[in-house]
C-alpha cells in the first residue's frame, strides 16, 4: 500500500508542486473506495446535513451526527489523510468547549479538524487546539456555516473584499492550520492566496490554481439532486440507481425475480 498521508505529506506535496486530492466521505465503504482509487484526503464534512440527513443547510448537524459518520469512515479507511468538520456552534464560542469537541473527534479516529472563517475566536481556537497537538484545516471563502449572512449561496471575495481575504487567510496560517480550504471565490484571488502562502490552499470553486482540490461524494457521482457550476458529475449515479430500482420492482412484481438462480433446494 502507498504511504500513509500526513500532514507533512501535504506540505510537502506543495513543496514539490503536487496536486493534493480530497473529497467528502460519509460512510466505511465510501471511505474504502476513496482509499482505493488513491485520494490523498478524505473529510467528513458536515455537508453529511444536506447529502446524507435531509437537512437544507449544514447548520443543525451535531457533533454526535458527525461522530457517527467519523467512525464508519474511520473503519473503512487506512491511507488518506482523515479529517473532520467541527459543526456549527461546536467551536467559535467558548475556546475550552471548541478543543474538547475537537478532542472528542480525534480520540474518534480523525486526524485533523476543519474550522469555518478567521475572525478573532476562531483564531485563537485554531492557535489552542494546535497547542495541544490537534491540526487544524481552515475553511475560507463561501463558508456554508454563514450561509444565512452571505444571503445566499453567491461568490465571495470578490472586488476590494479580495484583500481582507487574503488577510484572512495569512491569519489562519500564522495561527497554525497546516491546509485551508478555499471555496466559491475568483480564480485570480486563489490564486493570489496559493502564491502568498506557504500552507496548502484547497478548492472547491476556487478554479484551477490552488494547490489542491476538494469535492463534494455526491456532486461528483452525479447523486446530488441539483448540478453545480463548480463541480463535474463524472457518473449518473442518481439516474442509474433510480433506474436499477425501478427494474428490480417490474421484476419482482412480473415474478421474473427471485428465479430458480436465487432459489434454495
Ligand atoms: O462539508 C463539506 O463538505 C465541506 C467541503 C465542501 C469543503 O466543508
Amino acid at each position: 500500500m502507498p504511504e500513509k498521508v500526513t500532514t507533512r505529506t501535504l506540505s510537502q506535496m506543495k513543496a514539490q508542486g503536487q496536486r493534493i486530492v480530497a473529497i467528502t466521505a460519509y460512510d466505511a465503504p465510501s471511505a474504502r473506495l476513496a482509499d482505493e482509487a488513491g485520494v490523498d484526503v478524505v473529510l467528513v464534512g458536515d455537508s453529511v446535513g444536506n447529502t446524507m440527513l435531509g437537512y437544507e443547510t449544514t447548520l443543525p448537524v451535531s457533533l454526535e451526527e458527525i461522530l457517527h459518520h467519523l467512525k464508519a469512515v474511520r473503519r473503512g479507511l487506512k491511507r488518506a489523510l482523515l479529517v473532520a468538520d467541527m459543526p456549527f456552534l461546536t467551536y467559535g464560542v467558548d475556546t475550552a468547549d471548541a478543543v474538547y469537541n475537537a478532542g472528542r473527534l480525534m480520540q474518534a479516529g480523525a486526524e485533523a479538524v476543519k474550522v469555518e472563517g478567521a475572525t478573532e475566536p476562531i483564531l485563537e481556537t485554531i492557535r489552542a487546539m494546535v497547542a495541544i497537538g490537534i491540526p487544524v484545516m481552515a475553511h475560507l471563502g463561501l463558508t456554508p456555516q454563514s450561509i444565512h449572512k452571505f444571503g445566499g449561496y453567491r461568490v465571495q471575495g470578490r472586488g476590494a473584499e479580495g484583500k481582507r481575504l487574503l488577510e484572512a487567510a495569512r491569519a489562519v496560517q500564522e495561527a497554525g492550520a497546516f491546509a485551508v480550504v478555499l471555496e466559491v471565490i475568483p480564480k485570480t484571488l486563489a490564486q493570489r492566496i496559493t502564491e502568498s502562502l506557504t500552507i496548502p490552499t484547497i478548492g472547491i470553486g476556487a478554479g484551477p490554481f490552488c494547490d489542491g482540490e476538494i469535492q463534494v461524494w455526491h456532486d461528483i457521482l452525479g447523486l446530488s439532486e441539483h448540478r453545480f457550476k463548480h463541480t463535474r458529475a463524472y457518473l449518473n449515479l442518481r439516474e442509474q440507481i433510480r433506474e436499477a430500482l425501478q427494474q428490480y420492482a417490474n421484476e419482482v412484481r412480473e415474478r421474473l425475480f427471485p428465479t430458480e438462480e436465487q432459489s434454495f433446494e
